[in-house]
C-alpha cells in the first residue's frame, strides 16, 4: 500500500477549556518523515495542539474539541485510543523514565503488547537504544536504574522507549528545555536521523533549534496558526507581521 505523504490532516480544529477558546480553527497538514516545529509564545496553545494529535487532550478536565484530525486518512475519533497512542507517541518536556532498570523501561511496552521471547526483546532493546544514540554509552549498564542516567540520557531513553512500540509519529513537547547545549545537540542529531523513518513534530521555544532541524515550521499565536511554511522561508522572509515580530524577539 502506498503511504500518504501527508500523514496527518488537521481540519477546522478547535479546543476550548471551560468555554474559553484555546485553539481556534486550525487547518494544516503534516508531512510524513519530516520534522515539523511548532513555535509561538508561552500560552499560545502549542502543548494543547500536540496533546490533541493523539487524543491526550480528552484526559484534560474541561476540554472540548471541535473539528477533525485525520491520521493516515482516518479520523482519529474512530481509532481505539490505545492504538492511536501506539501510533502517535508523546514525549514530555521533563524526562519521565519509570523507576526501574533501563532494560525494564525498554521492554515494558513490548511485553505488554505480547512479546515474550527473550532474544527478540534483547534485540529490540538494542536496536531502539542504538536509534536513540544511547546504546554505546550505556550498553554495560542496562540493568542499572534508569534514574541513574543523566538528564540528557534519560530524555534519549524516553524517546527510545517510545520507539519500542513502532510508532509512526513522535510528538515532542520542548524535549530539550531542561538540557544543556551538548545534550541538546545529541537529541537534535538523533531526531534528524530518526526523521528518515518517523514523522516528528516538536514544540520548541528555542528558535535556533527549529532553524537547525525542522523542515517546516508552524507559528502559533493566541490559539491561531498564523503561518506555516518551510523553515527556511519562515525565518528569512515571513509573510505575517506577527511572525516577523516573534522571530525578531519583539514578543514571546
Ligand atoms: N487543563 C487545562 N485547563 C484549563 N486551561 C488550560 C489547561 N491546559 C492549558 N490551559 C490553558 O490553555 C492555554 C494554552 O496552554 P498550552 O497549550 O499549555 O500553551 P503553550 O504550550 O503554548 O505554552 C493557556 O492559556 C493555558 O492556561
Ligand atoms: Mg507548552
Amino acid at each position: 500500500m502506498n503511504k500518504m505523504d501527508k500523514i496527518l490532516e488537521v481540519k477546522n480544529f478547535s479546543v476550548s477549556y471551560d468555554d474559553k477558546k484555546i485553539l481556534k480553527n486550525i487547518n494544516m497538514y503534516i508531512d510524513r518523515n519530516k520534522i515539523t516545529a511548532i513555535i509561538g509564545p508561552s500560552g499560545c496553545g502549542k502543548s494543547t495542539f500536540l496533546k490533541s494529535l493523539n487524543m491526550m487532550i480528552t484526559e484534560e478536565k474541561g476540554a472540548k474539541i471541535f473539528g477533525d484530525i485525520f491520521f493516515e486518512g482516518k479520523n482519529i475519533k474512530d481509532f481505539e485510543v490505545e492504538n492511536l497512542r501506539k501510533n502517535i507517541g508523546l514525549v514530555f518536556q521533563t524526562p519521565t523514565p519509570f523507576p526501574f532498570s533501563i532494560y525494564k523501561n525498554m521492554t515494558y511496552a513490548p511485553i505488554y503488547y505480547g512479546i515474550k521471547d527473550k532474544n527478540q526483546l534483547d534485540n529490540l532493546v538494542k536496536e531502539k537504544l542504538k536509534l536513540a544514540g544511547l546504546y554505546d554509552e550505556i550498553k554495560d549498564e542496562i540493568n542499572k536504574s534508569a534514574l541513574s542516567l543523566s538528564g540528557g540520557q534519560q530524555q534519549r531513553l524516553c524517546i527510545a522507549r517510545e520507539l519500542t512500540v513502532e510508532p509512526e509519529v513522535l510528538l515532542l513537547d520542548e524535549p530539550c528545555s531542561a538540557l544543556d547545549i551538548q545534550n541538546t545537540i545529541k537529541i537534535e542529531e538523533m531526531l534528524k536521523n530518526l526523521s528518515k523513518n518517523y514523522t516528528i513534530i516538536i514544540v520548541t521555544h528555542n528558535l535556533a533549534q527549529a532553524k537547525r532541524i525542522a523542515d517546516k515550521t508552524a507559528f502559533f499565536f493566541d490559539g491561531e496558526l498564523v503561518e506555516y511554511e518551510d523553515t527556511e522561508k519562515i525565518f528569512s522572509n515571513p509573510s505575517d507581521e506577527k511572525t516577523k515580530k516573534y522571530i525578531n524577539g519583539i514578543f514571546g
